[in-house]
């Protein structure tokens, strides 16, 4: 059955508690990665967590994905924005894919709204923090619940 997650965060989340709260919230990406793991465990999923600030990478971890995965969680931060080099490399992953942003980009900035990785997906998450997460998680349970 299938049941393994990667959680892929892409360039700055590392620095999530120094971002701006009023967008971001307060809390760490270790906070943050430690309330989806509980998610997933009442999902029966296990996860892996990813995080790198080169695109390069990010790259280099979804070519190799579907080793270990059976479904990509993403937040790719800026990157998803203009980055066909990850899109790409995720349409090469072959895997269903979930984009989750903790912040709602069709509301910010106008080049905050074009995602190019968007028609890969099997879903989409914005503005929800880390309740995105969850539902997210969901998504690929129900992608894997078929
Ligand atoms: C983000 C939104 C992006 O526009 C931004 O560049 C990020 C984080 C989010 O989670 O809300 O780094 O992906």
């Amino acid at each position: 059955m299938k049941n393994r997650v990667d959680v892929l965060h892409g360039v700055n989340l590392d620095q999530l508690a120094r971002r701006d709260p009023e967008v971001y919230g307060r809390g760490t990406l270790a906070e943050l990665e430690f309330a989806i793991k509980g998610f997933a465990t009442e999902l029966s999923l296990e996860l892996t967590f990813w995080q790198t600030n080169h695109e390069g990478e990010y790259c280099e971890s979804l070519h190799l994905a579907s080793e270990r995965a059976d479904g990509l969680i993403l937040n790719p931060g800026a990157w998803t924005h203009y980055s066909y080099a990850i899109r790409d490399a995720l349409e090469l992953s072959g895997l269903p894919a979930v984009e989750v942003h903790i912040s709602e980009v069709d509301s910010r900035e106008e080049w905050r709204r074009e995602s190019v990785i968007r028609d890969l997906c099997v879903g989409r998450v914005q503005g929800k923090g880390v309740a995105g997460y969850r539902e997210a998680l969901e998504l690929l349970r129900a992608e894997f619940d078929g």
